[in-house]
């Protein structure tokens, strides 16, 4: 078998997205979309990946170096065009780092849908001998460049602006992808010229060379539309963001994942999910989430760096962000509505957090409850701990973090405030609107407030007569 190396083009500038960013650096599915065609060459096991930028070079370059070293991978080889001459100028830098003796592969970096076994037919089609392209009808070609045959034989690409009247009657429209033998390519990209309708070095000309040349060129058509379309503008990376969550959510499905919507369901990152999975509408799913079986997501969730074991429940409009450190969320526990879970939380089984609570850098022990309007950071809450309404960790000095430890079977009554570090004692209780600061003795009830204070028939003061 011939090693495939895999060019993607990524110079263009991307006018029409009217952004400061690079094109290929705008985002699909919380990935840059030159990303997604680098994780595609990485599912063909491709021997190299050359990546030709220009247009914000060090930008686009810089964040594939980051996010290979994140990912464990190698970063891909980079190749600078400048100026960008057009996509046949764009090969012919990469010439001197590639091998004579494999398959280019040639991709596009704005291109972000096309699937790996749409690639691997492309790259059978060539063979290591022949010009393999890939194609598609298009009810509007306008713009494209066109495949040209005698008979069946593919001829040449004619771009739209060089198309004659009969020419520009094709449907049949050239993808951006091809698949070619590396030597021939060098060979044919010596023979480029600008001289056509728009003064560039088309890379679509060597499929002419290669017709006179009497190699085979072979045009494989793409199954699906979405799989070669483009990003150009703000509207088309909309849609293609839509095609790209429906082929998540049909592969969740297909899972056995019930989706009350598939239509409105994102996934920004990876989601595994566990048998008898029931996700609500309106729920995005950021980074790493793992979901065990039987969870039931409700509507309006945000998700992010979370593993949620199985039978939890979290409620609707519960926004959860395990960042680096991860959230985790024990078998049973019932989380929200309305709960914020941030980085470092650890939910063990059963533990109940509810509405307007917030839970960071903490752990809470199989059974703990908070249940109400309360926070929760660098805590160690233990087993079956009631932690009361409108309670707070004070774990902040105005320089450092503290840490509370809460042992378990404590009720920590509504309004308190442990002012850390702190230590409640076992099966302790702490009465309401108590400001704690130093740690209490196991089973001791603590009341750490104003007395109450009552004088009987108090008249209030009346207004002076005028
Ligand atoms: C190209 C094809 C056309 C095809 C269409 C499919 C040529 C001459 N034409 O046209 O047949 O139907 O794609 O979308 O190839 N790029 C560079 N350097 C350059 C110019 C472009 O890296 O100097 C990159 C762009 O960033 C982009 C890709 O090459 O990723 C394609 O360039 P683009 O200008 O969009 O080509 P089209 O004119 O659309
Ligand atoms: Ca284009």
């Amino acid at each position: 078998m011939t090693a495939v190396d895999v060019v993607i083009m990524a110079a263009g500038k991307g006018t029409r997205m009217k952004s400061r960013m690079p094109k290929v650096l705008h985002r699909l599915g919380g990935r840059p979309l030159v990303q997604h065609v680098i994780d595609t060459a990485v599912a063909l096991h491709a021997r190299r990946t050359i990546v030709i930028t220009g247009h914000g070079a060090d930008d686009v370059e810089a964040w594939l170096r980051e996010s290979a070293a994140g990912a464990g991978r190698p970063a891909p080889d980079f190749v600078r065009q400048e100026p960008q001459l057009g996509t046949g100028h764009a090969v012919q830098q990469v010439v001197p780092a590639l091998p004579d003796d494999g398959i280019a592969l040639i991709l596009n970096g704005d291109v972000p849908l096309v699937r790996p076994q749409t690639l691997q037919a492309l790259v059978d089609a060539c063979g290591g001998e022949r010009l393999a392209l890939l194609t598609v009808d298009m009810a509007d070609p306008t713009g494209y460049g066109r495949i040209v045959r005698e008979g069946d034989a593919v001829k040449a690409i004619v771009e739209h602006k060089d198309a004659s009247q009969e020419q520009r009657r094709v449907r049949e429209v050239y993808t951006g992808f091809m698949a070619v033998p590396a030597r021939r390519l060098k060979a044919w990209l010596a023979r480029l010229s600008n001289a056509n309708a728009q003064g560039e070095y088309y890379l679509t000309d060597i499929v002419g060379f290669a017709a006179d040349d009497g190699c085979a060129v072979v045009a494989t058509k793409a199954a699906e539309q979405v799989e070669v379309d483009g990003v150009n503008s703000p509207l088309q990376l909309a849609e293609l963001e839509r095609a790209y969550q429906l082929r998540q959510a049909r592969a969740l499905m297909e899972h056995g994942v019930r989706l009350a919507d598939p239509a409105r369901l994102d996934v920004r990152g990876t989601l595994e999910c566990g048998q008898d999975v029931a996700i609500d509408v309106n729920c995005v799913f950021e980074g790493r989430v793992t979901l065990g079986d039987d969870v039931r997501i409700g509507p309006n969730c945000v998700i992010a760096n979370a593993r949620i074991a199985a039978g939890a429940v979290i409620h609707a409009f519960t926004h959860i962000d395990g960042e680096q450190a991860g959230v985790e969320v024990g078998e049973g526990a019932l989380v929200g509505p309305f709960a914020r879970l941030r980085p470092g939380a650890r939910l063990g089984p059963q533990v109940h957090v509810g509405n307007f609570v917030e839970i960071k850098n903490s752990s809470m022990a199989r059974g703990a409850k908070a249940n109400h309007l309360a926070y929760v950071g660098d805590a160690s809450v233990g087993e079956r701990v009631n932690y009361g309404a409108g309670s707070i960790t004070a774990n902040y000095d105005g320089a450092n973090k503290h840490r509370t430890v809460i042992e378990a079977d404590v009720h920590v009554g509504s309004n308190c405030v442990l002012v850390a570090p702190v230590t409640i004692g076992a099966g302790g209780t702490i009465g309401a609107g108590s400001v704690v600061n130093k740690s209490t003795q196991a089973g001791a009830l603590t009341v750490a407030r104003a007395r109450q204070a009552s004088i009987a028939n108090w008249a209030r003061p009346k207004k002076a007569p005028k």
